[in-house]
């Protein structure tokens, strides 16, 4: 056998460029207060790396740039949606498939039909479009992630485990008041921590002993799939495609963003095993969404998808995928820098509260660590912290359990070297932490207030 190298390559070359947005530190604090230090305020151009989501941000192959001229734009039967369809029943073989425009489209009409005020959904933590969604319906969103997963400095290599013995507990309590049953693989909301085969076949045997449908939130299964392979005993000589079909088997329907693991900008499904769910939830589709064929997307849209699923499940895509993640988090880890470990399958999370422990919670170190790799280096990451998740409907404001920063990486986007800067803008901030200031907001509360909050140093 021919020793391994230990340098990591993109296993792809690069056909299409687009130019980066280089900018002077002074550009750049002009459109911090521009923005009132709100990176979801930046105006793209402004922003060097991007690393504020995985989502709908990757790069596209050539042969799904083939499969966009391909596409069939009928209204109804388009063969478009035959190869989308065969695309997804050959990973989820299940009975009906519904695209959506995006994700929460597929939560937002599943839900309509299931949650009702008085009922529970758990999850190991839903996501956040998730939980509005539930909560929309006036149902309540329960996340029953294991003990580990909520402990940014636990090795537990699943660390999106459900917490069986919570979830036993509830079925056995209050089984009438749960219609479905939640996985998310990765788990998003806990540090993209990937779910073991084993928890998701014992709730798979949970849910059926219950009675009570198993579906699976699955924008990034095919990154669980490989942390499977990779972690998990005795999987380390099966076929992705061939875990990810056992996966689907131990469900009963799915939700899916194609924005992530779709390898697509765009676009959606729902899917399940029951006829009569399914017909209804077509009838809201063409409500909202547009015909069963489409589903509020173009037919050119169904084609880099099928495309697209076809590529994600390429062990040489997720072996460079999976490890080009951990050399940002190992790297940063060298660094004493504070990470939530094990690194997971799409982002890196920065321990902002570790990292800035002279600022309060309410003062936003996840923002302020956020807002200074974007001052140092043209680094836009995510605040998933208090400032997003410590306003409650009662207007009363608490800590969030965690306050980090997400470095998500989108999909065959970035170079090594890339990410070699990334390291660096990092590291610079991090011997500068303790200068760093907290912030205030300035704007009226809103909902999903992280979107738009305007804030101050103080
Ligand atoms: N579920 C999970 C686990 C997600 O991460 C997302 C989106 C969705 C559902 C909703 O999908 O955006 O297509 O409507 N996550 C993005 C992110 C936005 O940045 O993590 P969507």
């Amino acid at each position: 056998m021919s020793r391994p190298f230990r340098t990591i390559i993109e296993p792809f070359r690069i056909k299409s460029v687009e130019p980066l947005g280089i900018t002077t530190p002074e550009r750049r604090e002009e459109a911090l207060r521009a923005a009132g230090y709100n990176l979801f305020g930046l105006d793209s151009r402004d922003v060097l790396i991007d690393l504020l989501t995985d989502s709908g941000t990757g790069a596209m192959s050539a042969e799904q740039w083939a499969g966009i001229q391909r596409g069939d734009e009928s209204y109804a039967g388009s063969p478009s949606f035959a190869r989308f369809e065969a695309a997804v029943k050959n990973l989820f073989p299940f009975r009906h498939v519904i695209p959506t425009h995006q994700g929460r489209a597929a939560e937002r009409i599943l839900f309509a039909h299931v949650a009702r005020p008085g009922t529970i959904i758990p999850s190991n933590t839903h996501f956040d479009t998730t939980r509005a969604n539930v909560e929309a319906a006036g149902a309540e969103a329960r996340d029953l992630v294991i003990a580990e997963g909520r402990d940014p400095s636990s090795r537990h290599p699943f660390k999106g485990n459900v917490d069986l013995q919570a979830l036993a507990t509830l079925l056995e309590t209050e089984r009438e008041h749960v219609p479905v049953v939640f996985v998310t693989i990765t788990n998003n909301s806990g540090g993209g921590q990937p779910v073991s085969l084993a928890n998701l076949r014992a709730v798979s045997a949970l849910c059926r002993r219950h009675g009570v449908p198993m579906f699976l939130d699955a924008c990034r299964f095919a990154e669980n799939a490989w942390l499977v392979r990779e972690r998990e005993p005795g999987q380390s000589d099966r076929d992705v495609v061939d875990i990810v079909r056992e996966i689907a088997g131990l469900a009963d329907g799915m939700t899916m963003s194609a924005k992530k693991d779709g390898l697509s900008n765009t676009g959606g499904w729902l899917a399940m095993n029951d006829d009569d769910l399914a017909r209804r939830c077509r009838n809201l589709l063409v409500l909202t969404e547009g015909f069963p064929t489409y589903g509020g997307l173009a037919g050119r849209d169904l084609d880099a998808i099928a495309r697209g699923l076809v590529e994600v499940v390429d062990h040489d895509y997720l072996r460079y995928r999976i490890r080009s993640t951990a050399y940002l988090g190992d790297a940063l880890e060298a660094r004493k820098i504070p990470i939530v470990v094990p690194v997971g399958g799409h982002a890196v999370y920065l321990d902002a509260r570790a990292l800035l422990p002279h600022v309060p919670p309410l003062r936003y170190p996840g923002q302020s660590l956020a807002i200074e790799l974007y001052r140092e280096g043209g680094v836009r990451g995510c605040e998933i912290g208090t400032l997003m998740f410590g306003l409650h409907p009662d207007g009363t404001e608490t800590p969030a359990m965690l306050d980090l920063v997400r470095l998500a990486i989108p999909r065959r986007t970035y170079t090594q070297s890339h990410i070699d800067y990334v390291i660096e803008v990092v590291e610079r901030v991090a011997a500068r932490a303790p200068s760093l200031p907290g912030y205030r907001i300035v704007s009226p509360p809103a909902p999903l207030r992280h979107f738009t909050a305007r804030l101050e140093p103080r």
